[in-house]
């Protein structure tokens, strides 16, 4: 306590300088559980500069108490087209309503995580730095925006927000402290690897789901965790950092007339590579997005390029940008002699996938399984692949590694009690954290009931884990299985439809207590059991269509509605 206290006098700012309060608000909105990592690790950060923190996510941040907030850092991702986290929602909403107070004494921050390859960049964290402005709050200091490769900028806002907070243009302490986090925000972990440090997995299993005949094609990976002391828990996903396609990157190499064997640098440490491998490896050839193509302007002799960029043109940029690839890009823009090192210089890094994970580790020690759907279709007159569905399709066999990660995310776990029943709702590879979940219930001995609801498209080939449901099943793991399956009739059965047949059994396991659980595609299936359940709480609640939206508003409040959804 003493030490602390000097530090704090130490640490005041001079007279001539406004004084601040050490107090600090640091609210985050998440669903991968990025911005939640890095929110923690700013609060440690803090109070160890003597800070007063006060950590929280959005949903349970008591909105009525903001207009006392003098310092406000807010993390926050943006998801699908432009919009907010699940549990950056209500806040969200509650700040851009008529209910929003004025916040003239207000200090705040934004980091908002993204990816460029979607229109709607960093949206979220956009509309707060823009309605805590309006509201009469000033800026600390400048909102970041984050790429994939979030490291960097993230240690440079940590840096700039404890310089500001402590009163002085740069304290060195601040400074390199800030400079630590991008390696350390794993922190709790006890596993020397991290997305930054990845693990090499050996694949010590890798089957395809599908029935033969079937036009999908699933895969179930087994990876050893063997001597990486990598720990997860149910419903944390696997990221793995997949190899681009060898026929792609020839074909780059090719039509640009570059030395495959040529050394070009993969980041901005400087580490080298032939120009082959690090196509392979280490950066991305297979999305395009707007910075990508303002840079290539810059390099390309091609009047072409810049027009299409011109304002004006943006619904066409759009349409451009869309399902096209490097490839593309050289074939429809001749650029005439770029080299090798000046283009690479311009492309992201590489990313990692992310795959929630279909496995327990108690069940299964010293492993994790995915499940892995290979993404194959024809656009703009090519072959398309996924890169690292299609690379654990085609080109990993066993006794092969694979650098991998765990991503933990605390937006999607089993209920503490495992005597609570739960509804799961996963059609497709959506179906995978189940079995994860399943598997370690299994284990605990849970008592709680379990509902799995699984779709897809044909019973006979298309059932992911058929007989491990069927066993599960039997000595009573799973209390209920109910399937869809979309293509084997004349009118289409989605797991939605399963839902609202059952609507009354639904509606009493929620009133028992249930969580439920949706994963799998967001835009589509994930919006219509929204629906779905909206329809079943007000044929079976008695409620108006707005109780009912209220209800499942509280219900993920209480964390008792968790998505995960891509
Ligand atoms: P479909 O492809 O026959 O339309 C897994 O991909 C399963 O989800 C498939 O059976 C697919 O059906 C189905 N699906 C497609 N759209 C859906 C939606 N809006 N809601 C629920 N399931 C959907």
């Amino acid at each position: 306590q003493q030490a602390r206290a000097v530090a704090v006098v130490e640490a005041l700012p001079t007279v001539s300088q406004p004084v601040i309060s050490r107090e600090v608000t640091i609210l985050f909105g998440s669903q991968t559980g990025n911005c939640q990592r890095l929110a923690g690790s700013l609060s440690r950060k803090l109070e160890e500069q003597g800070f007063q923190v006060t950590l929280s996510s959005m949903n349970n941040f008591k909105s009525n108490g903001l207009k006392k907030v003098e310092n406000l850092l807010v993390l926050v991702s943006t998801h699908g087209e432009g919009e907010p986290p699940d549990n950056a929602r209500s806040f969200h909403e509650f700040l851009y309503s008529k209910r929003a107070p004025q916040l003239e004494n207000l200090r705040f921050s934004v980091l908002a995580l993204g990816d460029t390859s979607y229109e709607f960049f960093c949206q979220t964290g956009k509309d707060f730095d823009t309605r805590l402005e309006e509201l009469g709050g000033q800026r600390l200091t400048p909102r970041v925006d984050c790429d994939l490769d979030y490291d960097e900028p993230v240690a440079e806002w940590f840096e700039h927000v404890l310089s500001s907070l402590s009163g002085s243009q740069h304290t060195s302490a601040a400074a390199s402290n800030a400079a630590q986090v991008s390696v350390s925000t794993i922190g709790q972990e006890q596993s020397e690897y991290s997305r930054t440090n990845p693990f090499k997995a050996e694949v010590l299993e890798n089957l395809n789901l599908n029935g033969r005949g079937s036009d999908r094609e699933t895969r179930h990976l087994e990876l050893s965790l063997e001597g990486s002391n990598l720990q997860f828990e149910p419903g944390d996903c696997v990221g793995i950092y997949p190899e681009n396609h060898p026929e792609l990157v020839d074909s780059l190499i090719k039509a640009m007339n570059w030395n495959p064997e040529e050394s070009v640098p993969v980041n901005k440490k400087g580490e080298e590579h032939p120009l082959r491998e690090a196509l392979l490896y280490h950066l991305e050839i297979t999305v395009l997005t707007k910075p990508l193509l303002e840079q290539a302007a810059q390099l390309f002799s091609n009047p072409k390029l810049s027009e299409l960029l011109a304002p004006g043109h943006e619904q066409e940029l759009k349409a451009y940008l869309d399902g096209r690839d490097l490839l593309d890009l050289v074939e429809d823009f001749s650029p005439g002699q770029v080299s090798a090192r000046s283009f690479t210089a311009i492309l992201r890094k590489l990313p990692a996938r992310l795959y929630s994970i279909a496995s327990s580790l108690k069940a299964n020690p010293d492993e994790v399984h995915v499940t892995i759907r290979a993404v194959r279709y024809e656009a703009h007159g090519r072959e398309r692949y996924g890169v690292c569905s299609v690379h654990c399709a085609e080109r990993l066999e066993n006794g092969s590694t694979l650098p991998i990660y765990i991503q933990h995310n605390p937006n999607f776990k089993l209920p503490t009690n495992p005597d609570v029943p739960v509804i799961m709702i996963g059609p497709g590879t959506g179906v995978a954290p189940f079995r994860s979940f399943l598997e370690e219930r299994e284990e605990l001995g849970a008592q709680g009931k379990t509902w799995l609801f699984y779709g897809d498209r044909h019973f006979v080939t298309d059932f992911l884990y058929q007989t491990d449901w069927q066993r599960m099943l039997k000595e009573g793991v799973l209390t209920r299985l109910d399937v869809a399956f979309s293509r084997d009739t004349e009118e289409k059965v989605y797991v939605q439809h399963r839902l609202l047949e059952k609507s009354s059994d639904v509606f009493g396991w929620l009133q028992e207590g249930a969580h439920i659980y949706v994963c799998g595609d967001e835009k589509h299936m994930a919006h219509d059991v929204h629906a779905a359940l909206v329809t079943i709480l007000q044929q079976e609640g008695n409620m108006s269509p707005e109780e009912a939206v209220a209800y499942l508003d509280d219900l993920q409040q209480q964390q008792r509605y968790q998505r995960d959804v891509y």
